[in-house]
């Protein structure tokens, strides 16, 4: 090998391990138990959710528009167990992407807020 192919090689190698992460979807990674219901899960819900549950339109009876409509759930119960996303069906429903049921799914960044929020106590922050 010439000495600017390993140089360029080395280079490359370096660059790409400093972030060989890949978010993984489920509470595998400590909790973010920073992140804030009202500044980073409420825009999320308002851009992708709203559209059906919230106005107008309520599907299922689960109404996204405050804090307490989320907390209530759907005609189903409640769809966020404190502390607990591995047992809560709106998380379930972001990670298998079965919702927002059209448009962009949320990202696995985005998905992750919902996570820790929830794992971190689904509090009204
Ligand atoms: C295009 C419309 C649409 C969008 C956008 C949408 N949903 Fe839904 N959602 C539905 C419909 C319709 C249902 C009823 C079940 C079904 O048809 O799958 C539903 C059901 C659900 C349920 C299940 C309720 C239950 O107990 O059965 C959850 C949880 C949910 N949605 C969460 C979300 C979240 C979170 C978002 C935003 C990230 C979202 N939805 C965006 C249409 C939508």
């Amino acid at each position: 090998m010439n000495k600017k192919l390993l140089m360029v090689t080395v280079f490359f190698v370096s660059a790409c391990s400093g972030q060989a992460t890949q978010v993984p979807l489920v509470s595998a990674v400590p909790t973010n138990s920073n992140v804030s219901f009202a500044n980073d899960v409420m825009p999320i819900i308002e851009s992708r959710c709203v559209k059906c549950h919230g106005g107008e339109s309520v599907k299922k009876g689960l109404d996204m528009t405050t804090y307490e409509g989320v907390m209530k759930g759907s005609t189903n119960g409640v769809v966020i167990e404190p502390g607990n996303a591995d047992n809560s069906p709106l998380i379930e429903s972001i990670v298998n992407k079965k919702m927002p049921k059209r448009g962009t799914k949320l990202t696995p960044e985005e998905t992750q807020l919902f996570i820790d929020w929830v794992n971190s106590g689904a509090e009204n922050n």
